[in-house]
């Protein structure tokens, strides 16, 4: 395994040399203006680079820096999951970017991200968003974790030359769902690579309401439904007992659902009701733009999803042409952007690869890690990640350095919060749905500026 890894990653660096030229390339990403955008002081680069020698396969990124003194930023890496959904629509234009599509323009996101760090968003593996594979006219060919942790590393090998100097930058990789997946093994691959030759400056990772150990994840939702009053006591106990959602998730996806759990699921999709948001279920309606993030973490959803959503500005603005010259990204091999790729063929067992063992051996390597929970989130439910957290805490025998106690944002409550051994924490924000930054941007700006610091969550106000 490690073996063929190796090789992979020897042909794509060599790749890297071939195609790349000088220090300029950054110039001509630059974005000169977004349509209907303010006026900001920041500058912002988007385009594409390329993963092999062909030029085949591209992988499209935006680049903001940073607010006030770029220089003296880290560099975030931000990673939105699906497997097959956009860090470009989701991350940057609903969640923590600049700006937010608002009628035919852009408003500003006073809460964004790039108040405290230079944001980079991919939209990754090929064939998310404007990212493509045009090297096989019939189609897109699977895709594995491994595919991808590879494809990000190699992308991010190549933007440092186009931006040097990043390269040096102190780094963090932060995103949500399925990137519980994404970012740990793209973390593990640079600690590998850095062995032989130190190129990531990797400081930490943040994780929000990730896939980490499928089972544990998956099955906190009953728990969830039951005690928000979603489905009834004796549902929750055939929830718990006859088929737990694990199972039916690696019934469906081997297209072998037994009769059992189809019965059970059947009850729990009628008391749950198709009306409410699972991503927050004090949602009345959908989150524009980010309902069907988790394709594979919630299959019924997609195939019975009501669009309670008339529109979506977000899907509007990125499908206009004049957006699309300014962002430098072309259409290859689809009509028109998605949020979540209906090209991309993942392969979708790879959820039940644990990736809570490799957060261990990264904070074994001194990376900081955040593992954070949007309350009110019943896809990936926050007890699931606290267990997770605690048990590997526990299992490293790292000792709690800040105990459970709530974290402030202004006079309010934001969240609970655990840190163990000064290096692995745990926080809820409280009242954010899987996509934390969306519905609680104040509270995730003190989460994202606290995490980058290296500091405990504010402890009073
Ligand atoms: C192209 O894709 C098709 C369908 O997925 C596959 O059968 C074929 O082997 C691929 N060709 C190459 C050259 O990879
Ligand atoms: C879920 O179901 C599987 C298969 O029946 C079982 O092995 C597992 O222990 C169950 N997990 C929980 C948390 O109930």
């Amino acid at each position: 395994m490690a073996m063929t890894m190796a090789v992979f990653l020897l042909c794509a660096f060599t790749a890297a040399a071939v195609v790349v030229g000088g220090p300029s390339l950054a110039e001509s990403d630059k974005i000169l203006k977004l349509p209907g955008q303010p006026p900001v002081g920041f500058q912002q680069f988007s385009g594409y680079v390329t993963l092999d020698s062909k030029r085949k396969r591209a992988l499209f990124y935006y680049f903001v820096e940073a607010e006030i003194d770029p220089v003296s930023k880290p560099l975030v890496l931000w990673l939105n999951g699906g497997p097959g959904c956009s860090s470009l629509g989701v991350g940057a234009f609903s969640e923590n970017g600049p700006f937010r599509p608002n009628g035919q323009g852009l408003v500003r996101n006073e809460y964004s991200w790039n108040t405290e760090a230079n944001m980079l968003y991919l939209e990754t593996p090929v064939g998310v968003g404007f990212s493509y594979d045009s090297s096989n006219s019939s189609g897109y060919e699977v895709v594995t974790d491994a595919i991808t942790a590879r494809d990000n590393l190699v992308f991010l090998h190549k933007w440092f030359l186009k931006f040097p100097q990043y390269q040096q930058r102190d780094l963090f990789i932060t995103g949500e769902s399925y990137a519980g997946h994404y970012i740990p093994q793209l973390a593990e691959l640079m600690v590998h690579f850095n062995k032989n030759k130190k190129l990531f400056n990797l400081k930490g990772i943040a994780l929000g309401n990730p896939v980490l150990e499928y089972a544990t994840d998956l099955n906190s939702r009953a728990e969830y439904f039951w005690s928000h009053g979603l489905i009834s006591d004796s549902t929750y106990k055939l929830f718990t007992s006859s088929c737990n959602y694990s199972r039916y998730v690696s019934e469906y996806y081997r297209d072998s659902v037994s009769p059992i759990c189809s019965k059970v699921y059947t009850q729990v999709s009628r008391e749950t009701s198709r009306f409410v948001d699972k991503y927050d279920v004090t949602l009345d309606v959908c989150i524009p733009s980010v309902l069907s993030q988790s394709k594979i973490i919630s299959p019924q959803q997609v195939t019975e999803r009501v669009d309670v959503c008339v529109e979506d500005e977000t899907v509007n603005y990125l499908n206009r042409r004049d957006v699309r010259r300014a962002l430098h990204a072309r259409l290859v091999g689809v009509r028109k952007w998605e949020v979540c790729s209906n090209i991309l063929n993942y392969e979708l067992l790879n959820i039940e690869l644990p990736t809570i063992n490799i957060v261990g051996s990264l904070i074994k390597e001194g990376i900081r890690v955040l593992v954070y929970s949007g309350d009110q989130d019943s896809v990936i439910p926050l007890m699931g990640s606290r267990a997770l957290v605690h048990r590997l805490a526990t299992q490293m025998g790292l000792e709690t350095t800040v105990p459970y106690r709530v974290w402030f944002e202004g006079q309010q409550v934001g969240g609970w919060t655990q840190e163990y051994g000064n290096i692995f924490s745990f926080a809820t924000v409280r009242g954010a749905s899987h996509e934390a930054p969306f519905s609680q941007p104040e509270r995730s700006l003190v989460l994202f500026r606290s995490f980058l610091k290296g500091n405990p969550l504010p402890e009073s106000f």
